[in-house]
Parts: C-alpha cells; structure tokens; sequence
C-alpha cells in the first residue's frame, strides 16, 4: 500500500498498540512510535518504525514527537491522570495542525456514567469532539484477550473466576480492532464518526468456558465470585488501589448485563465479520 501521511502512534509498546503497530508494519508503511523510554523498546524499532521519546504529561516532549506528524493515534493505560494526558495530546495536535485524531475510548463511555473509567473516556471524547480537531473515536467493548490475564489459574486449576455473574457480553477481538483502527488511519471515510465496537456475538463467560473447553480438549470451568472479592485478589495481585476499585467497578456495571449489545460498526470497518470467541480460543488454546 502506499500512503504519504506521516503517523503517530502514542501507547504503541502496549496490547492494543502493539497490535496496530504490527498492522503498519505488515503493509510496509511508515509511522513514528513515541515512547517512554527508547533504551527499553529497542526490539520496535525497524525499517517502518521509528521511535521517539516521549510523555503525555510532558507537554514540550509531546511538541517534539509532533513535528510534521498528519495522523496521530492515542490509547492510554487506565489511569487517574488520562484525561490529562488526553488534553495534553490534542492541544499538541491542534498546535501541530494534524488532519486527523484517532482516539481509543471505551464501550459506554459517558460524561456520566457509572463507572469512572467510562466518564473519563466520556470527558475525553467530548473535548476532541469540540476541539476543532477532525476526529475517529473507537469504543470498543471489552476484548477477549483479557482472559489471557486469567491463563495462569486455568492452567493450574483449569477454571477461573470473574465476577460477572451469568451476564452476557459482546466481547470482542483486539486483533479486529486494530485492523479496523489501521482502516481508519488510512482512509478519508471515517472522520468526525465514533465507532461503538463489538463482537459478532453476545457471550457469558460459562459459554466463552466451552468453547476454551472444546478448543483445549480440557474441561475449563468458570467460577462466579462478588466483586468485593475480584477488587480484593486485583489488590493482592500488586494492582494499585485506584484500578483494582475502578475496574471492579465497571465489572459491577458488566454483570448487569447492560453490555450485551452487538453492533455492525465492525462490518463496516472491515468489511468482513469479526472474529468470533471460538476463532479466539482455537487461536490461542496453546495459552490455556
Ligand atoms: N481491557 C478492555 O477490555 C478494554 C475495553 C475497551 C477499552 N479499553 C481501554 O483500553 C485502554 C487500555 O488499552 P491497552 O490495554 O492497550 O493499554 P496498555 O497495554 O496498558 O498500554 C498503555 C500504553 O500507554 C503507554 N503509556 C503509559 N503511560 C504513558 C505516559 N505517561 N506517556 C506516554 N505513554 C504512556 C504505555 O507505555 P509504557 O510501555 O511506557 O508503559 C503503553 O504503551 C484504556 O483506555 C481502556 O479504558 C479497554
């Protein structure tokens, strides 16, 4: 594919922009990756990507890491700070005149939601919607890697715990969102749109155990706990105080399962259905 626009990539060293960045690299187009500490991302580095350090916090470093940039792509980890760092990546924007802003936000975000993650993502949606900038946000329900997290105590016990009760949700691949994202970045046909992203398919996790059940060859079981428990083993697992309580949070929302519904936005992203869970677990049984 040729492609003229000069791209930034900010989160690229993590799940979702590692992904993404893989989707530039396999079509040989070039962009520039800024992260945190150039020494220890090295391996990014390649004929494609270059690598630039940078901050969001870091107001002059982010004005650097913009120089002749047309395309720009933010995730951020969650985090107290990130409606900061997002202000702080679309004034750089706006500075540099970039001609399109690519945000990761999530499923529901909302100034007023119940979960302060999504009211965050909803603060932060809102001020590039009104910032002048042109514009894609992507909210993505949550991602069927996450229970990639959960694989050490399937392989040890063969059953893992999660507190979302016998809700469904329309999960859905990071690997399609990145494609989808990588669509975006080089098309003229998706500014000023927010996408709600989801699966194929809406899911609870005893269903997601089957079909890991039937991809294994392994019985794998799913065992509902309260959230008071899933806060406290994210604690005891080493994560700070602020994710444990605002992720169990938004796991209590989950279990209501307000976040069943499916959309077409990645039909039309992709032009093909997405990924299903059971593509997922062939993919990955080798984890389980
Ligand atoms: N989990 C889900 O199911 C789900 C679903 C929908 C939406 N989301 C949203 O997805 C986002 C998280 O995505 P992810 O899992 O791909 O994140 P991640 O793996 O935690 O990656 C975060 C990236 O941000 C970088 N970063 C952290 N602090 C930074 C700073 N001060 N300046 C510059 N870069 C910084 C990290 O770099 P370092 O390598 O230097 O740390 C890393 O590259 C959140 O906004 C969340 O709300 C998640």
């Amino acid at each position: 594919m040729s492609f003229n626009s000069k791209i930034l990539i900010v989160g690229a060293t993590g799940r979702n922009g590692r992904e993404l960045l893989s989707q530039f690299n396999e079509n040989n187009i070039h962009v520039r990756a800024m992260v945190r500490n150039i020494e220890k991302t090295k391996k990014l580095k390649n004929a494609t990507t270059e690598l630039i350090e940078g901050d969001l916090s870091d107001p002059e470093s982010l004005k650097v890491a913009f120089i002749d940039i047309d395309i720009a792509y933010i995730v951020t980890p969650v985090h107290p700070d990130s409606v900061i760092w997002f202000s702080n990546f679309f004034n750089a924007a706006k500075n540099a005149n970039v001609k399109h802003v690519i945000k990761f936000s999530g499923f529901g975000a909302d100034i007023n939601s119940d979960s302060e993650v999504l009211r965050q993502h909803g603060e932060s949606d809102k001020q590039l919607m009104e910032s002048g900038l042109t514009y894609t946000i992507l909210r993505p329900n949550s991602f069927y890697q996450n229970i990639l997290w959960l694989s050490t105590q399937i392989k040890a016990r063969g059953k893992f715990c999660m507190p979302l009760a016998d809700a469904s949700q329309s999960f859905i691949d990071m690997r399609d969102v990145a494609e989808a994202t990588f669509n975006i970045c080089t098309s003229d046909t998706h500014k000023n749109k927010i996408y709600k992203l989801t699966g194929p398919e809406s899911l609870s996790l005893n269903s997601m155990a089957n079909k890991l059940s039937s991809a294994t060859g392994r019985l794998i079981k799913y065992m509902p706990i309260t959230i008071k428990a899933s806060e406290a083993g994210m604690k005891a697992a080493g994560l700070p105080e602020w994710n444990a309580r605002v992720l169990a949070e938004i796991q209590g929302i989950f279990a209501t399962g307000a976040y069943s519904k499916t959309t077409d936005d990645m039909k039309i992203l992709l032009g093909r259905e997405p990924r299903t869970f059971t593509d997922f677990a062939a993919d990955y049984a080798n984890h389980f």
